[in-house]
């Protein structure tokens, strides 16, 4: 993909001097009392800040924090707990600035944090009024929000539209470095593991790549679907039996590839949904009427196991069970464990993953943590995100 590269433009001696505005991926989960429980994105973001400032740019920075309502300030959306973490990661003070929109006083050798963006009328809708103010602040604009690249709106789209350069941050040329890699030129076999509650959240994904893997795991709700289609009893688990055929569609594709979607041979059941529910191991094929399916189980659990450690890259999105309840979090720990173990290329993204790999402490051992939800979700569907669309335009290409 031909984008520029903002670490292209600071090597090149491009930046000194310059106004660069960055829109960054800083919307991070907080308490009741706002504070902020997990700050990969904040970290993540900083590696471009610091290269801004170290090629000697006047440097702002903006992101969205949740979903508020434009032009209607609430303390809540405020990203003055960002400044904070951000100034205590970065050793530095870092100057909260609101209504920025119409001017910032900004001079090289600074770093601004500009408040909510999406508290700006006309962000949402990609307003153009909007998008060419934002443009009019800087000289380039860094992309390097990969958690919001499948959204088109004025501080991620149209000011890259209007910007005199616009180019991608390290971040988001590095989800998007690994995601090829994965993807299009994968070392073989490649194995996805797609997780979940429900087949239709994910169908467009489980069709892509059925295209392209050869081993096509499903877990959580979207497996009990698949069971039911290859003709086996799930009990009251949840399940879209309506979804049944195009789960037959995406098994039959993958048998015309000599690929295959493993079903599993044995899972764990319950009566009931609760974290204290009696866990039962059954054969898949024992499953009684009133049994809950809420893991895979170990004979399941080993082989997938074993293709895992064989694999040559694996992409993994979604437990595939209810790993938050300890008795029926085997099979995500045992999936977890064996891509940490296995030599393939691993790149992991999605809430539930990132929490489950956090629960099994491989952080380490897998290759490529993505801090993209949705759009890693939508790179797995095969879309071109407007992000990418937009720089590659800009790059003229
Ligand atoms: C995310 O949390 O996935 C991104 O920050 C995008 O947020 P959004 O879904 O509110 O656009």
């Amino acid at each position: 993909m031909n984008f520029i590269r903002f670490s292209d433009l600071c090597s090149r001696g491009k930046v000194a001097g310059q106004r660069v505005f960055i829109r960054a991926d800083l919307n991070v989960p907080q308490d009741t009392s706002g504070n902020i429980t997990e700050d990969t994105r904040i970290r993540a973001s900083i590696p471009c800040l610091q290269m801004a400032l170290d090629a000697g740019a006047a440097v702002m920075v903006t992101s969205h924090l949740g979903r508020p309502v434009e032009g209607e300030f609430k303390p809540a959306d405020s990203l003055a707990p960002v400044a904070k973490r951000l100034g205590e990661l970065m050793k530095r003070e870092i100057p909260l600035v609101s209504n920025w929109v119409d001017g910032v006083d900004i001079k090289p050798g600074q770093l601004l944090l500009l408040e909510n963006c999406r508290l700006n009328k006309g962000e949402k809708k990609n307003s153009e009024a909007l998008a060419r103010k934002l443009a009019a602040l800087c000289d380039i604009f860094v992309h390097d929000a990969f958690g919001t690249a499948h959204r088109a709106e004025a501080s991620t789209y149209g000011i890259a539209q209007y910007a005199p350069i616009a180019c991608a941050g390290p971040l988001l040329a590095a989800e998007m470095d690994a995601i090829t890699a994965a993807l299009s030129n994968p070392r073989r076999p490649l194995v996805a593991i797609v997780a979940g509650s429900k087949v239709s959240t994910k169908l467009t994904i489980l069709k892509s790549l059925a295209a392209n893997v050869d081993q096509l795991i499903v877990g959580g709700g979207i497996a009990n679907t698949f069971m039911l289609a290859a003709g086996l009893k799930i009990g009251k688990s949840l399940v879209e039996a309506d979804l049944v055929p195009e789960a037959k569609v995406v098994m039959e594709a993958m048998k015309a590839r000599g690929a295959e979607v493993p079903i599993p041979t044995d899972v764990v059941c319950a009566k009931t949904f609760a974290p204290d529910a009696p866990a039962t191991v059954k054969a898949s094929t024992e499953v009684a009427d009133d049994d809950l399916i809420l893991d895979i189980g170990p004979d399941t659990t080993a082989k997938l196991a074993a293709q895992l450690k064989a694999a040559g890259t694996i992409v993994w999105n979604g437990p595939v069970g209810v790993f938050e309840f300890d008795a029926f979090s085997k099979g995500t720990e045992g999936i977890a464990r064996a891509i940490a173990e296995s030599s393939a290329f691993s790149i992991a993204g999605g809430g539930d993953t990132l929490a489950a790999i956090a629960k099994y402490g491989i952080e380490k051992q897998v290759d490529y943590i993505s801090t993209g939800g949705g759009a890693f979700l939508e790179i797995l569907e095969g879309k071109t995100l407007p992000a990418f669309e937009i720089l590659e335009r800009r790059a003229g290409g």
